[in-house]
């Protein structure tokens, strides 16, 4: 195991009707007028922009918006946000969402207090040390930035996906998990969903780092939560504790508590993020195609975390662990196919991918080689786009 220092210092407020909490948990960050980012339509469809205002107003918290936020978010709405931060003497971000409005919420937060562009924490030309505060009402559990430090921010021009990756400054001060809040998402959304938080895990699980039995069984054990409590909310999505249990796993999914000790690999998610910047698709759907193909091409190169998985977690047994790789790699795809998740390229709505653009993309955006746990190079990267077919 490795040195760690682990600090996950979001206040989590969960169970029904804690949304009513908004208001008091904003006062107690100290802010008086705050930005209340958020989507497009669900949060004001079913009342809870509503309610979430109502709760400010009783606590005597002005605030302003920036609603319409899209899946993938990109850096226009950003900077539309600073603007509207810096001429309104706004201290505070409230993000009402998913993902996509965190870290739109984040980049903000980060960006109003930096003289420069704010894509240079991005392109890494700057660190980012400080950040207004930010709140969340989280209405899907998925990306973990509830809960993370990261943000992730498309730039229009050229089409730059690119995820930033701070210690503290960007971790949300308090996270509202209501999960009843999440009745209301499509199947295929609560499906990405959970393909993503089982990503966050696997991510962090595949490591060069060696003797991490405590964190390799946390891990193990919130996959297999998620597998078991999966098929109840695709059956029932009025489920409250199926759906609480896949809200918190989500949570704990990419806080940081399953990367305790160890180098992470994170090459599914670039090989992902250059999917969804090219072809615009959802990230957890992505990651669906992208991670089973990834795990075979290592069931060739470097079979054993691969096997391990296979055998703790899908109960697949066998001694040679190229052999128990691929058979893992099968459950975990008739896993995501229970769901509805797609399998393959053509499935995502990508039937003829730009293999070329694809990897020359990846690798500039990631280096060459990439990958900790077996850093692949361009031909590599190819041909692990290629098994997504
Ligand atoms: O815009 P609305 O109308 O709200 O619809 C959204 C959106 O279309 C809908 N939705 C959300 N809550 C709902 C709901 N529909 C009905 N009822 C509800 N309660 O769901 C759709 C997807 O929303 P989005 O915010 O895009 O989802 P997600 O949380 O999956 O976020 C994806 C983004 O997060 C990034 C991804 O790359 C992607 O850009 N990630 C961020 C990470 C981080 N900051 O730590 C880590 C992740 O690996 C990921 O890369
Ligand atoms: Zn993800």
């Amino acid at each position: 195991m490795d040195n760690f220092t682990y600090c996950a210092p979001t206040r989590y407020i969960f169970g029904r009707d804690t949304e009513l909490e908004t208001g008091r948990m904003t006062a107690q960050t100290g802010c008086s007028k705050v930005l209340i980012v958020s989507g497009g339509r669900s949060a004001r469809q079913s009342g809870l922009l509503d309610r979430v205002m109502k709760s400010l107003d009783d606590v005597g918290i002005e605030y302003l918006e920036l609603t319409g936020i899209r899946p993938n978010p990109t850096d226009d709405r950003v900077y539309e946000g600073i603007d509207l931060v810096r001429r309104n003497g706004v201290d505070g971000l409230l993000a009402i969402g998913g993902g996509s409005v965190i870290d739109t919420a984040k980049a903000i937060a980060g960006g109003a207090l930096y003289d420069g562009d704010f894509w240079d924490f991005w392109a890494g030309k700057a660190v980012m040390q400080q950040a207004l505060p930010i709140g969340v009402v989280l209405t899907i559990p998925a990306a973990g930035s509830e809960g993370s430090g990261n943000s992730v921010i498309t730039k229009t021009d050229g089409m730059r996906k690119i995820s930033l990756r701070t210690d503290y400054a960007l971790r949300p001060k308090f996270a509202i998990l209501n999960p009843e809040l999440t009745f209301t998402l499509p199947p295929e959304q609560t499906a990405a969903g959970i393909a993503d938080m089982m990503a966050h895990i696997l991510e962090r699980y595949f490591t060069p780092t060696s003797d991490v039995e405590t964190t390799d069984r946390v891990s193990e054990g919130i996959l297999m939560a998620i597998i078991n409590e999966a098929s109840k909310v695709m059956a029932n999505p009025h489920d409250y504790q199926a759906r609480a249990n896949i809200m918190w796993a989500g949570t704990l999914a990419h806080n940081g508590v399953c990367g305790c000790g160890r180098r992470e690999d994170w090459t599914s998610h670039g090989l992902e993020h250059e999917l969804s910047a090219l072809y615009g698709v959802t990230h957890g759907a992505g990651l669906a195609v992208v991670f089973p193909a990834w795990m075979t091409f290592m069931a060739s190169h470097r079979p054993e975390k691969v096997a391990q998985l296979g055998r703790r977690v899908f109960g697949i047994t066998g001694d040679d662990d190229k052999a128990v790789a691929l058979k893992t790699v099968d459950s975990l795809r008739a896993f995501f196919g229970s769901i509805g998740l797609p399998l393959t390229l053509g499935q995502l709505g990508i039937p003829n991918p730009d293999y070329a653009t694809l990897t020359r993309k990846f690798h500039e955006n990631k280096g060459t080689p990439f990958g900790p746990y077996y850093p692949l190079q361009p031909i590599d990267t190819e041909a692990v786009y290629r098994l997504m077919l």
